[in-house]
């Protein structure tokens, strides 16, 4: 086909039909190797996640705005190698169940590519978040959105494969409460010898720029690590390679919500040397519940301080000591004239 008869808009129109089954509704986002979209079950009625193969430096729509066509002949064996790994993360989906992790419904062939299909989840993912509620950060957020993550982790490595794209964007803060690792495209058995080379700036390790690296649950420990780095700081550590030779990593300080322990931790698992670098996701989970305990401690005396200091004023705190959330939402209330505390604690701009 020529090019003047491809068509350059990369997505499926609205309304249109996948397999006799899916009604597309809207897209959702266009990436360098695919496009997803939500889409409508015409008879149960239940919407789904579609993701459409669609490696953007090959290919373009033919003329039917539907078929997805190499933009030269020349290109087609690595499309279908391309096509081929695709694939594999429906494969992989399919060998995997935990509630921390997407859940794969299937795999639809049409338009000359692949679509996988996706359990969708209304929330937001977790760098949209941070952008808009970083102020909000405190230890319960942590440990109920973030410890499914290092749940859903600990399982795959268990089974012998790791995700190698642990980021904020892939990570989905489902509206019920949930939280859903996504995107497994680059997951791989780690035993392989050869990886091919994605990397992600501030969030892969030293590693993964290199095919011939070892790479292994670590891996995903160091982006991990930048994930909660990102949390606390509301942006991503510097990028590994400008690491190499002159670490300014700045370190966690006492100005984001995050013990002397969680920020080590965050640290240890962003060393730049795999050899270096904190091993076991066990860590992070002791680190979150320590840091729960920490923000409690910080509270209480705090509490205690108050209330003396109001008791000194002649204001009683009724019933400081009863209750513990109670007592915690009145300290916070008296703290916030008199302590930096910040008001994090009390917003609550989705159901954590
Ligand atoms: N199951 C889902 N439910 C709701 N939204 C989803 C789901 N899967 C993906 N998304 C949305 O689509 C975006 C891209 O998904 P995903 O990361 O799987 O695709 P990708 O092609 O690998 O994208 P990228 O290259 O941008 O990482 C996610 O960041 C999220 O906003
Ligand atoms: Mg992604």
């Amino acid at each position: 086909m020529s090019q003047s008869q491809l068509i350059t808009n990369p997505t499926l129109a609205r309304n249109h039909k996948l397999a006799d089954t899916y009604q597309i509704r809207r897209t959702l986002s266009v990436g360098e190797l695919s496009v997803i979209y939500v889409a409508r079950h015409m008879d149960k009625g239940t919407l789904h996640v579609i993701k459409e193969f669609f490696p953007s430096a090959l290919v373009k729509r033919s003329k039917d705005r539907c078929t997805v066509e190499c933009v030269s002949d020349e290109l087609q064996g690595k499309f279908m190698e391309m096509l081929q790994k695709f694939r594999q993360e429906g494969e992989l989906l399919s060998r995997i169940q935990h509630p921390g992790i997407v859940r794969y419904e299937g795999e639809l062939e049409q338009h000359g590519t692949a679509y996988l299909v996706l359990e969708y989840y209304r929330g937001i993912t977790l760098d949209k978040y941070i952008e808009q509620y970083a102020d909000s950060m405190d230890t319960e957020f942590l440990k109920k959105r973030l410890f499914p993550v290092i749940d859903a982790l600990e399982y795959i490595h268990n089974l012998g494969y790791i995700h190698r794209d642990v980021k904020p964007s892939n990570i989905m803060l489902v509206e019920d409460g949930q939280t859903k690792l996504l995107d497994f495209g680059s997951a791989v058995r780690y035993e392989e010898r050869t990886h091919q080379i994605l990397t992600t700036a501030g969030y892969s390790p030293i590693e993964f720029y290199s095919g011939r690296s070892v790479q292994g649950p670590v891996s995903d420990i160091y982006s991990l690590a930048a994930t909660f780095y990102y949390c606390l700081r509301g942006q991503a550590p510097i990028d590994v390679p400008k690491r190499l030779f002159h670490d300014t990593l700045e370190r966690l300080n006492n100005d984001q919500p995050a013990s002397p322990i969680l920020s080590r931790v965050i640290h240890w698992g962003l060393a730049v040397s795999a050899n270096k670098r904190c091993a076991s996701l066990k860590w992070f989970k002791i680190a979150v519940q320590a840091e729960r305990f920490w923000r409690r401690n910080l509270v209480l005396t705090r509490s205690k301080k108050s209330t003396a200091r109001y008791a000194q004023q002649g204001q009683v705190i009724a019933g400081v000591g009863r209750n513990k959330s109670d007592a915690k939402h009145k300290v916070l209330t008296g703290a916030s004239s008199n302590t930096d505390l910040s008001s994090s604690d009390t917003r609550e701009p989705l159901s954590k």
